[in-house]
Parts: C-alpha cells; sequence; structure tokens
C-alpha cells in the first residue's frame, strides 16, 4: 500500500501546481471514495481509493514510461536553461516531475529514445550488467571493410585505449550500416568508426532490447508504453 498526501497525490498524476491542487481542494474540487475532501493534507492510499478531481477520476500510475522518436538538434537532458531539451518534446499530459531520459543520444541522433519517472528501471537499462542490445542505422563517410567487421566483433580499442566489447557490425550497402552495441560510452560508435578513420554523417537508434520505435512514430513525437515495455528491455 503506498501512502500520500492528496494535494501531492493530485499534483504528481495530473502535473498541476501544488498550490493550484492546494487551492483546488480546499474550494471542494476533489472527492475520496466519493466524500469531498477539503484537507490537502488527507492521506490517501495510492492503489485503493478512487480520486475525483474537478469531476474527472484519476487513474493512478505508479511510474510512467514513454518513448520518442528523438529528432535531431535537440539535447538529452532533463533542462537547459537556453536549449531545448528531449522533456519539451513530451506532451503536457504525460509529463510528470521526475521524468528523466535513459542513457544518453547524442545532439544530432535520431531515434527511439526511453524517457521515464521509474529511476530503478532507468539504471537497469543503462547498466553495463544488464548487457541491453541497442541498434543503430548508421551513414558513413566511406566504405566498411571486412577488416571493420572483424574488429567491430573482436572489440574495438578506443582512441584512449578503452576497449569496447564485442559489437555486430552489418555493412548495409551505400556506407549504410546496422550496428549493435551493449554499452553507451560517451560517443560510442562514432569513436569506434572514427578509429578506423570512418566520419559519421548520420546516427538513428532503431531499437532498445527488443523495443522496437514503431514506423507510425513520427520524428518528435511520444508515445506512452507501458509497464508491459519493461519485459521487453531488461
Ligand atoms: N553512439 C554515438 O556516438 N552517439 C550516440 O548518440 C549514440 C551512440
Amino acid at each position: 500500500m503506498k501512502k500520500e498526501r492528496l494535494d501531492k497525490y493530485v499534483s504528481n498524476q495530473l502535473n498541476i501546481s501544488r498550490s493550484a491542487v492546494r487551492t483546488g481542494i480546499m474550494s471542494g474540487k476533489a472527492s475520496v471514495n466519493g466524500e469531498t475532501v477539503k484537507n490537502p493534507a488527507a492521506p490517501i492510499d495510492c492503489e485503493a481509493d478512487t480520486v475525483f478531481y474537478s469531476g474527472n477520476k484519476i487513474e493512478y500510475k505508479k511510474y510512467v514510461y514513454l518513448m520518442l522518436n528523438k529528432p535531431a538538434g535537440i539535447i538529452t537532458a532533463s533542462s537547459d536553461k537556453s536549449r531545448k531539451t528531449v522533456l519539451d518534446l513530451v506532451p503536457y499530459e504525460l509529463r510528470r516531475k521526475d521524468l528523466a531520459p535513459v542513457g544518453r543520444l547524442d545532439k544530432d541522433t535520431t531515434g527511439l529514445l526511453i524517457i521515464t519517472d521509474d529511476g530503478e528501471f532507468a539504471h537497469k537499462c543503462i547498466s553495463p550488467k544488464s548487457n541491453i542490445e541497442k541498434s543503430y542505422i548508421v551513414e558513413l563517410d566511406g566504405d566498411i571493410t571486412e577488416d571493420v567487421i572483424t574488429s567491430f566483433r573482436n572489440g574495438v580499442t578506443l582512441a584512449d585505449g578503452y576497449i569496447c566489447k564485442p559489437a555486430k557490425l552489418f555493412d548495409l550497402g551505400n556506407r549504410q550500416a546496422r550496428v549493435v552495441i551493449t554499452e553507451g560510452k560517451y560517443h560510442q560508435i562514432k569513436r569506434m568508426f572514427g578509429v578506423f578513420s570512418l566520419g559519421v554523417n548520420a546516427l538513428h537508434r532503431e531499437s532498445f532490447g527488443s523495443l522496437k520505435l514503431p514506423p507510425d512514430l513520427g520524428e518528435g513525437e511520444c508515445a506512452e508504453i507501458g509497464e508491459s515495455a519493461q519485459k521487453l528491455i531488461i
């Protein structure tokens, strides 16, 4: 049983400021199990109580899980003084206080980014111990040789001496490739190709574990994936 104050519960679930909710509750906008409750500090059993606010039933969600088709030009951060972040692309009705991106895609990288307020799940997703496969489509400025494919399979040694875990590299022709890695070091794929003097012109993440970016989710669009999506990832 998870207990929470009524004002905190309504504020978190509906993404309305705590002060606005408090005023609303005191003016009689909230009911719990059919009774009007005007005390913002009244304790709520999050899972068992039926709460209405402004005449609408609140469907309790402990956590929110979203996938974003990240466009280029947006930074992966929770907040920034001047630049637009991936959280600015989350529709208002899906916003929650503690939402944060899971891991990081570079500013110019596009594709699948998971966003959640479930910190434990996020941690498992990015932990190297979880060994989650992430698949990317990459456009290069040169041709892929057998030597590059073999080196990726054996573990590329980056310029700073770090030895990457074995990665899969499939040549798709026309200087395009699919790369599958299980770790997420800073600029990892760009640095891996850099070892072979290959520049990355475009990078797009198509899947995270077994979770694939749906073809009908347009660039900049966000969709709720629900808790069941966890099974596809970890
Ligand atoms: N590797 C990179 O170089 N950049 C990304 O955004 C993701 C993986």
